[in-house]
């Protein structure tokens, strides 16, 4: 039964339909700093491109490369153009010339107040050659240790402008971790509070600019047949997984082995989808009363002892195994990676919420790398009806009915529910309603990268975690990474990559009467 959607009204460009807003980005540099990094080249770069390309960028936008090279315009514009070249789309020969003048380097070291003043002589020059007039993106896509360095600098070339200045304006843009504790965020956020406003700071959580993440909050609340049964009287249990094939891919090894799963993954992107589908119905869709709801869920996580983490929370290391037929080394035979490590790219958690909605209804989280294949999604499952009518030994499949929300791949939902196969028997057989974004929408969705760009230009925080969040996700986190590091804890179980994960996290699921989903 396919879901089908009304199509959008035309227009002649699918790009810029796909992000359509009714307000226009006003005219502003956007300095990356990192700009010869990872993130710059495969999310950052693409998604100002893609802006550009679908008119989404304002005419007067500057991008400014930030990075400890001798490079002149030239250099960082030829760098940029092989990024885009392959992907760049049919029209890039004609985009790409306009694109590439926006583009100007400043080379510097992130420590040397000498680059910042050459960097605000840059940004002046670009307001008169450029009419970026004064409003500036800094976004600093940099290992978390340089944050509070660049701040501050920042701050002291006089790059910040004042806390309640409408403007020009002058925002920052921060990518996870911020923080690696309870503790360590919270001096961050006291250090970089005194260069800027909560206002003019946006923490990037790159799952909130999935379109498919947004849509948790259409689909519950847009919509008037769900909200009745959200609750602990109907739902069973929720499922959130988060599964990858990947492993340690380059030099990522080092930088993850001081993460592992539960930070670079649990503390951010897996609370926040636990947020969207816990949260009450906020008083209208503005940043503030969202972000309200969303804290929440995450004051009401439990407040566990060590013991409560041992018995709630799975943590995991792969050996090596095989992926799609290919040999993969095991967590600890991965460059960058301590022989003798603790840390795990898998985590398996049993929680509840402390909430009269929720009381009682366990959520289970797992995510993991080097799993079978990657896939994320939010799985609802319903309680059974309260009397058996039917009769699974005898009528067939009576499994209780689940809602499923796919984040990614094959994005969209679906609803699986009994239904009696025709014949003169009586028997039953679970059947699906399926929506794929994919056959119900014309138009791609945007990346996850532009639309918070495109955000952050905007001055819409509403997809980003406000500083309550991060405080209250990492209470509970911090209190998981100290029972890990009590003499009391056990070592982290194993897996085969290329398997489901450990025997000891299916072991957490069944003694509730559930099991993992096959994803
Ligand atoms: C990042 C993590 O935040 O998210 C990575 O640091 C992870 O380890 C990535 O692979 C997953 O993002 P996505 O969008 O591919 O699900």
């Amino acid at each position: 039964m396919p879901a089908t959607a009304k199509q959008p009204e035309a227009d002649s460009n699918p790009l810029r339909q796909s992000l359509p807003r009714a307000q226009a980005p006003e005219p502003c540099a956007v300095v990356l700093f990192g700009a010869t990094g990872d993130l710059a080249h495969r999310k950052l770069v693409p998604a100002l491109y893609n802006l550009a390309r679908g008119g989404n960028l304002p005419n007067e936008c500057a991008i400014v490369g930030f990075a400890r090279r001798d490079w002149t315009d030239d250099d960082l514009r030829a760098e940029y153009q092989k990024v885009l070249e392959e992907e760049g789309g049919p029209d890039f020969q004609e985009i790409w010339p306009q694109f590439a003048t926006r583009i100007v380097f400043s080379p510097g070291t992130f420590d040397d107040a000498e680059a910042y003043r050459k960097l605000k002589e840059k940004l002046e020059e670009l307001d008169r050659t450029h009419g970026t007039r004064g409003n500036r993106i800094f976004y600093l896509a940099v290992s978390p240790e340089f944050f509070e360095t660049i701040v501050n600098h920042l701050g002291e070339a006089g790059l910040i402008y004042e806390r309640h200045q409408a403007s020009p304006w002058s925002r920052v843009v921060i990518e996870k971790p911020f923080g690696h504790d309870l503790e360590s965020a919270r001096e961050l956020s006291r250090d970089i509070s005194r260069v800027l406003d909560e206002r003019q700071l946006y923490r990037i959580d790159h799952y909130l600019g999935k379109e498919t993440v947004q849509n948790i909050l259409a689909f519950r609340f847009g919509n008037s047949i769900f909200e009745p049964i959200w609750n602990r009287r109907h739902v069973g249990a929720v499922q959130i997984s988060v599964a990858e094939e990947v492993g340690m891919s380059g030099t990522r090894g080092a930088y993850y082995d001081t993460a592992g799963a539960i930070r670079d993954m649990v503390q951010n992107h897996m609370m926040q989808l636990l947020c969207l589908v816990a949260m009450e119905p906020p008083v209208d869709l503005s940043a503030d009363a969202v972000r309200n709801e969303k804290v929440k869920v995450l004051q009401s996580l439990p407040r566990w002892k060590p013991e409560d983490v041992f018995r709630n929370v799975i943590r995991a290391q792969y050996t090596a195994g095989s992926i799609e037929g290919k040999e993969v080394p095991g967590y600890l035979e991965e460059k960058g990676v301590k022989p003798d490590s603790k840390t795990s790219p898998y985590v398996a958690m049993r929680l509840e919420l402390n909430t009269w909605r929720w009381a009682g209804v366990p959520f289970f989280l797992r995510t993991g790398k080097r799993l079978p294949k990657r896939a994320t999604e939010i799985a609802i499952q319903f309680r059974r009806p309260p009397t058996e009518l039917f009769d699974p030994e005898r009528d067939g499949h009576t499994g209780a009915n689940q809602l499923v929300l796919r984040i990614q791949p094959n994005e969209g939902a679906s609803l699986a529910f009994e239904a009696k196969i025709p014949g003169s028997r009586r028997r039953l057989q679970e059947v699906r309603m399926d929506f794929r974004y994919g056959t119900a929408f014309a138009v791609p969705p945007p990346e996850a990268y532009e639309r918070l760009l495109l955000d952050v230009m905007l001055g819409d925080p509403t997809l980003f975690t406000r500083t309550d969040e991060v405080d209250s996700a990492w209470r509970f986190i911090t209190t998981i990474l100290d029972a890990w590091e009590s003499p009391d804890a056990s070592p982290p179980a194993t897996y085969v990559a290329g398997s489901w994960g450990p025997p000891e996290a299916d072991k957490l699921i069944e003694a509730d009467g559930f099991t993992w989903r096959r994803l």
